[in-house]
Formats: structure tokens, C-alpha cells, sequence
């Protein structure tokens, strides 16, 4: 097995992460994924640089002890691993002792090689950047990364010679072409060290909080000389075991935004250069997300939160739209629209709707059971598809040993719309009316359901757990990158049970927005994880954590929309450009939804929620508890003692905290308010609809 480390910044805690860092995170996880599917062995690192003077002064602010502050917000950036999925080896913090080991070992070798002396430094200084600025770099006074004003620091201090360092940088960057991509980057950082280098300060004496300097204990390192050597911390580095130095140094990959390129090309190989240890193999610089027009920033305040995201459209969602929507290098605008777009027209529609057709004929057609494509039955439309998965295999595999996810998932789009568009051209719900079609439909279904699982394994970097659930509905297990191929799925496979992917969500974005704060607790930065699903139909085995507010069942649905949380597929969706299968129920599936009448005894608004209403009802045989999501078309006095329609069999949900037993039953005009089923004659509590 090849080694393979990957690793994402360290990221300062003077504040809670938002989506800039949630998206390095979810990128190196995607990589990391990829590279345990194509069979290497993986050490995915992530973590928190937790000193340096802009993390006292926070800790200050907030009227904490540095290190009490600096353990809350590192709890928040591991939180976040969890809460995307993010399948890390190791999480670094930088005030850990291992930490400060490996530090003080690599400034000794460094050191030990005449590299460091000590001098007096005068100059301006970026606390927001943690970087010294020269004179000449300054704009308008202030720093030329992030527009902050840089303060006057005069101490004394440590240098390193980085100026002894320029040819063999130099030399360094011609011989490993790929180490810094995208190439440009490569250009840009060579003709600034042609441009001279100077010797860098790299200690600090004005603060406490940092790694103190070997036998100077007044000193501190300066946080990027403590920060870039977590890197080499998480291998064992500095310590009795170094085994994993050996295995996973220098095959290390460092993902980091643009902003840190200087740092990680430049002084990073130089230190390294400098305690006889190699440069790293490659760094990946990516774009920014801009927000407003500006890079999304802590500093700058124009933040948006992952965790909302995720509560209004589910983790797979979120990494998927980030990784589609950024490719590598450039800069992306994060937009509420573009997500809703993506969600809806890539999710729903294309995956969703091939998911859904596909399994849902299986099990019509064939009786939940994969049939067989024989060799000899195959026509050239089968071997299209066939060759056309083979294709798409190779390309995501190169996109991704390229680190071009964008194009990765571009190529299984593709083959998505290629299998939606075979399934019309096949047209299996007719096939299926004419006995001697038969070895057709079962081809048909066959290649598409092979195409499921193919796709499952594809997507599977990205969105691992949409990817399980296609699996677990074809009825296969994970599968490598290295075996898969086409054609592979074993005739007589059971399917699992069939459940919707990602249904269509039908609201605006201002309505999301204004879901997102209606439902926020307590402080309106932050909402919880599924707050908003159970509105939008969204399965609540989407959010990993279980935490927050389940899905589906409570909340007043129109029947349009009920249709869409149930998966039936074929539905509006492409309505009009494809002709739909025949979706329609048997009577004994419609039996099973038990619709029953209730009197309503009770009814008051659900706090901080806009839309949701408890109600307390009689249904004949008992009384129960229904949250209904109708408080914005209803008042509590309008509700007592009216007759209403519910889903009586629905098993029960938490909504904001209240248990829901059932549904109630209320038309809606494109979404509009909801209005309640009523009857026109009196009918008794319990009495059976159908
Ligand atoms: N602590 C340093 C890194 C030390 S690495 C040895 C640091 N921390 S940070 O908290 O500011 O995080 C910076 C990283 O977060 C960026 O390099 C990038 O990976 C990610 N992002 C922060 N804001 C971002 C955007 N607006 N857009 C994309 N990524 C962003 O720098």
C-alpha cells in the first residue's frame, strides 16, 4: 500500500469555524477518501493552532483564561469534524505537549545547523495574519493580505536565515514542478524569492502565550515556526515513536487556501531544509469563498455558518455543493440561491429521480430482485452504457488523483444524465406490458441498477453517506476503487428497502431564510442541526448526530408534498421534457395510510417557532399530541373544537422538542398557506377517510 498523508491547515480559535474552514475540511476529507478507495494507506491530519497574541487577546475579550478559551473553541473546530463526516486519524491541537515537543526538537536541529540568531527586530506586525509586513508592503498602513491595521513592534528577537535559504528554494521549486498547484501559484511564489529574501523573526517576547524557545524561556516561537511543525507533531515527530516520520514523511499533501501559500512554500521548506529533513511533497493552494464580494472572514465578520446549511439541507448536500461549485484555485461565491439551485436540479432531480425510477421498477417489475443482462441479450444501447460507466470509472479516478473534484463529479454527472436519459429512451413501463420484452426490461433495469452502484462508489469521496444509502437500496457493499468495473452486479441481488434520496425541496430561499430564523436557539448565529427538516421532507437520517429536530412525519403537509417525501418516482420533476413511467398506487398501497378524523380538544403555538402548532385531539379511540405546521394560517381559538382530517398510523416525531403522533391533513397552494381538510356534515372522532 502507498503511503498517503494529507493534511489541512491548523486553524486559529479566536473564533467558532465557519464555512471557509468547514470547506478545507471537507475537501481534504473527500481527498482522503479517494485515496483509501484507490488503496493507499491514509493518515488524514486536521487540528487547531491555538497561540500566538490574536488568540490572547480573543481569550482576553471574551474575559476568559487563554487556556479555558482556547478549549472551547478547539471543541467547536473537532465538533465540526463530526458533524461533517469528516473521518480525520488525528485532530492537533498545538497546546498539547507532544506539540511543543516536536517544536523545540525542530528549532534545536535548526539551531544546531547555525541557522537561528538573535537580533533585534523593529517593524510592523499583522496579528490578524500573524505576519510581519515590511514597510514597503504596507497599503494605506495596513496589511496587504486582509486589510487590518498592522501594529509597531519593537523586541528583541530570534532570526532565521532565511535569506541563506534562497537558491536551494529556488533550485528546490525547479526540480519538483508539482510541488505548489496550481502552477501559477508556482510561478508567483519563484519571483518573489528571485525577488530577495530576508531573515525572518521568529520569536516574540511582548507575550506569554506560544511555545517557549529552548533554554530562553522569554522568548516565545513565533506561532507560524510552532504551527507548521504540527505537521511533522502528528507523525511522532520529537518523540520516542517516530515509525509514522518514516512511513508518511515527505508523501504529504498540505491543502491550504491562498492566503497561506508564502508560509507553506517558502518558510516551511526552509526550516525543514535547514534540520536536514525533506521538503514536503506537494501543497494544493485553494480559492477563497467570498461572501458579498469579500473573502469570508472571522476578522471581517461576514460569515456563514456550516451548521446551517446542514440544517436545511443535510451534510451530503453541503459537500457536495462546495465541491461542485469551487473549482480548484478559483475563488466561488457562496450563495443561498446557488445551493437551492444545486440541491434541487443535481440532487433531487438528476440523482434522486435515477435512484428512485431505478429501484422503484425493480421492485414493480421484477419483485425487488436485481434480473440478468445476458452477454447475448446486450444490444449496442446496453453496451453504450456499459462502456460509458467504464469511461466514467477512469476519468474520476484521474480527475481525482489530479485533485480536480469539480471535474470529477462534472464526469459523473454525466453518466447520471446518461442513465436517466437511457431509462426514456427504453421506456421500461412500457416494455413491461408486453410478455416478450421481457429480456429487454430486465437488460434495461440491470444496466441502470449497475450504473446505481458504480455511481454510489463515485460519489462516495464526496458524499459518503448518500453513497451507503444507494448501496444499501441496490442491495451491494462498499466497494474499492481498484476492483470496480462495469457490469459487475450480481443478477439475483435483493434490493434493500427503497427510501427517498434527496426530495425536491419547494421552498424559496426566502422562506429557508426565514425558517432558518424563526427556528435559531438560542442565539441567532447558530442553528441547530435539522431544525428546518421536517418542513422540507428532508429524511432525518441525514443528520448523523441524531441531534436537533427528526424528520417528516407532523408537520402539515400538502398532498403534492407528501407524494415527494415518500419517493415516488417519476413524479412532476422532468414532467414535460421526459415522459414519466406509470407511478400510479394499487388500492391496497393506499390502504395502508390509515386517514382518519379527529376533533381538535386543544391548540396552542409551539415557542420560538413561527409555524408550528401543538394540538391536542380526540381520535375516537384516544386523545394524542399532533404538531402541525400551520400556526402562521391558524390561530389556537380557531382550532378547538373544529373537525379535522389526520394520518392517523404514522409513527411518531420530535418537532422542536414536542413529540408529534400523526399528521394533519391541508391543501396548499404552491407552497402557500396551509388549508385545513374540513367535511360537510358532522362525522365523529375516529371515523375512517378514504
Ligand atoms: N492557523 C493558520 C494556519 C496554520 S497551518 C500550519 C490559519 N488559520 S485560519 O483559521 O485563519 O484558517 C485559514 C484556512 O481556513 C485557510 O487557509 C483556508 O483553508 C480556510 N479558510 C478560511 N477562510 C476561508 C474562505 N473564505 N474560503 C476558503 N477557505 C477559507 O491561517
Amino acid at each position: 500500500m502507498n503511503p498517503f498523508y494529507i493534511t489541512t491547515p491548523i486553524y486559529y480559535i479566536n473564533a467558532k469555524p465557519h464555512i471557509g474552514h468547514a470547506y478545507t475540511t471537507m475537501v481534504a476529507d473527500a481527498i482522503a477518501r479517494s485515496r483509501r478507495l484507490l488503496g493507499d494507506d491514509v493518515f488524514f491530519l486536521t487540528g487547531t493552532d491555538e497561540h500566538g497574541q490574536k488568540v490572547e487577546r480573543a481569550a482576553q475579550k471574551a474575559g476568559l483564561k487563554t487556556d479555558v478559551f482556547a478549549e472551547q473553541i478547539a471543541a467547536s473546530f473537532r465538533q465540526m469534524c463530526g458533524d461533517l463526516n469528516i473521518s480525520n486519524d488525528d485532530f492537533i491541537r498545538t497546546t498539547e505537549l507532544r506539540h511543543h515537543r516536536a517544536s523545540q526538537e525542530l528549532w534545536r536541529r535548526v539551531a544546531a545547523n547555525g541557522d537561528i540568531y538573535k537580533g533585534d527586530y523593529e517593524g510592523w506586525y499583522c496579528t490578524v495574519d500573524e505576519i510581519f509586513v515590511p514597510e514597503s508592503q504596507l497599503v494605506d498602513g495596513r496589511c496587504p493580505t486582509c486589510g487590518s491595521k498592522v501594529e509597531r513592534l519593537k523586541e528583541e528577537s530570534y532570526y532565521f536565515r532565511l535569506a541563506k535559504y534562497q537558491q536551494p528554494l529556488l533550485d528546490f521549486y525547479d526540480a519538483n514542478p508539482a510541488f505548489l498547484q496550481p502552477a501559477f501559484r508556482l510561478n508567483e511564489i519563484r519571483s518573489f524569492v528571485e525577488g530577495g529574501l530576508q531573515d525572518l523573526s521568529i520569536s516574540r517576547t511582548s507575550f506569554q502565550w506560544g511555545i517557549p524557545v529552548p533554554d530562553e524561556p522569554k522568548h516565545v516561537m513565533y506561532v507560524w515556526f510552532d504551527a507548521l511543525t504540527n505537521y511533522l507533531t502528528a507523525l511522532g515527530f520529537g518523540s520516542d515513536n517516530a515509525s509514522r516520520v518514516d512511513r508518511f514523511w515527505p508523501v504529504v499533501t498540505h491543502l491550504v487556501g491562498k492566503e497561506i501559500i508564502r508560509q507553506h512554500a517558502l518558510y516551511w521548506p526552509a526550516f525543514l531544509m535547514s534540520a536536514g529533513i525533506a521538503p514536503p511533497r506537494r501543497i494544493i493552494a485553494h480559492g477563497w469563498w467570498l461572501m458579498g464580494g469579500a473573502k469570508m472572514s472571522k476578522s471581517v465578520g461576514n460569515v456563514a455558518r456550516y451548521e446551517d446549511y446542514v440544517g436545511v439541507f443535510g451534510v451530503d448536500a453541503l459537500r457536495y455543493f462546495v465541491m461542485r461549485e469551487m473549482p480548484l484555485g478559483q475563488d466561488a461565491n457562496f450563495s443561498d440561491e446557488g445551493m437551492l439551485a444545486r440541491f434541487n436540479a443535481d440532487l433531487a432531480n438528476d440523482l434522486g429521480n435515477v435512484v428512485s425510477r431505478t429501484t422503484t421498477m425493480i421492485a414493480r417489475y421484477c419483485g425487488g430482485v436485481i434480473p440478468d443482462s445476458p452477454q447475448d441479450a446486450r444490444d449496442d444501447l446496453d453496451r453504450g452504457v456499459e462502456k460509458q460507466i467504464e469511461i466514467t470509472i477512469d476519468a474520476v479516478k484521474a480527475h481525482f488523483s489530479a485533485f480536480q473534484i469539480t471535474v470529477a463529479l462534472q464526469a459523473t454527472w454525466d453518466l447520471i444524465h446518461s442513465i436517466n436519459q437511457y431509462i426514456v429512451q427504453r421506456e421500461p413501463w412500457t416494455l413491461a406490458k408486453k410478455p416478450a420484452e421481457r429480456p429487454k426490461l430486465d437488460a434495461t433495469l440491470f444496466h441502470a441498477a449497475d450504473a446505481l452502484r458504480v455511481t454510489a462508489a463515485l460519489i462516495d469521496p464526496v458524499m459518503p453517506d448518500a453513497a451507503e444509502r444507494i448501496r444499501r437500496m441496490v442491495g451491494v457493499s462498499q466497494e474499492q476503487w481498484t476492483e470496480l468495473k462495469a457490469s459487475t452486479l450480481r443478477a439475483g441481488t435483493r434490493l434493500g428497502s427503497i427510501e427517498p434520496l434527496f426530495p425536491r425541496i419547494e421552498k424559496t430561499v426566502e422562506e429557508l431564510r426565514s425558517m432558518a430564523t424563526d427556528n435559531a436557539m438560542p442565539s441567532q448565529e447558530q442553528k441547530p442541526i435539522g431544525a428546518l427538516r421536517q418542513d422540507q421532507g428532508v429524511p432525518s437520517d441525514v443528520s448523523r448526530d441524531g441531534a436537533g429536530e427528526a424528520a417528516a412525519p407532523g408537520a402539515t403537509q400538502a398532498v403534492g408534498a407528501l407524494r415527494q417525501a415518500q419517493g415516488v418516482p417519476g413524479e412532476s420533476r422532468d414532467a414535460g421534457t421526459t415522459p414519466a413511467e406509470d407511478t400510479r398506487i394499487s388500492i391496497d398501497d393506499f390502504m395502508k395510510v390509515e386517514l382518519r378524523v379527529a376533533k381538535v380538544l386543544e391548540a396552542e403555538a409551539v415557542p420560538k417557532s413561527k409555524k408550528l402548532m401543538k394540538l391536542k385531539v380526540d381520535v375516537g379511540t384516544e386523545q394524542r399530541t399532533i404538531v402541525a405546521g400551520i400556526a402562521e394560517a391558524y390561530q389556537p381559538e380557531q382550532l378547538v373544537g373544529r373537525t379535522i382530517a389526520i394520518v392517523f398510523n404514522l409513527k411518531p416525531a420530535k418537532l422542536m422538542g414536542v413529540e408529534s403522533n400523526g399528521m394533519v391533513l391541508a391543501a396548499s397552494v404552491d407552497g402557500g398557506k396551509p388549508i385545513l381538510v374540513a367535511f360537510d356534515e358532522p362525522v365523529p372522532p375516529g371515523a375512517r377517510v378514504r
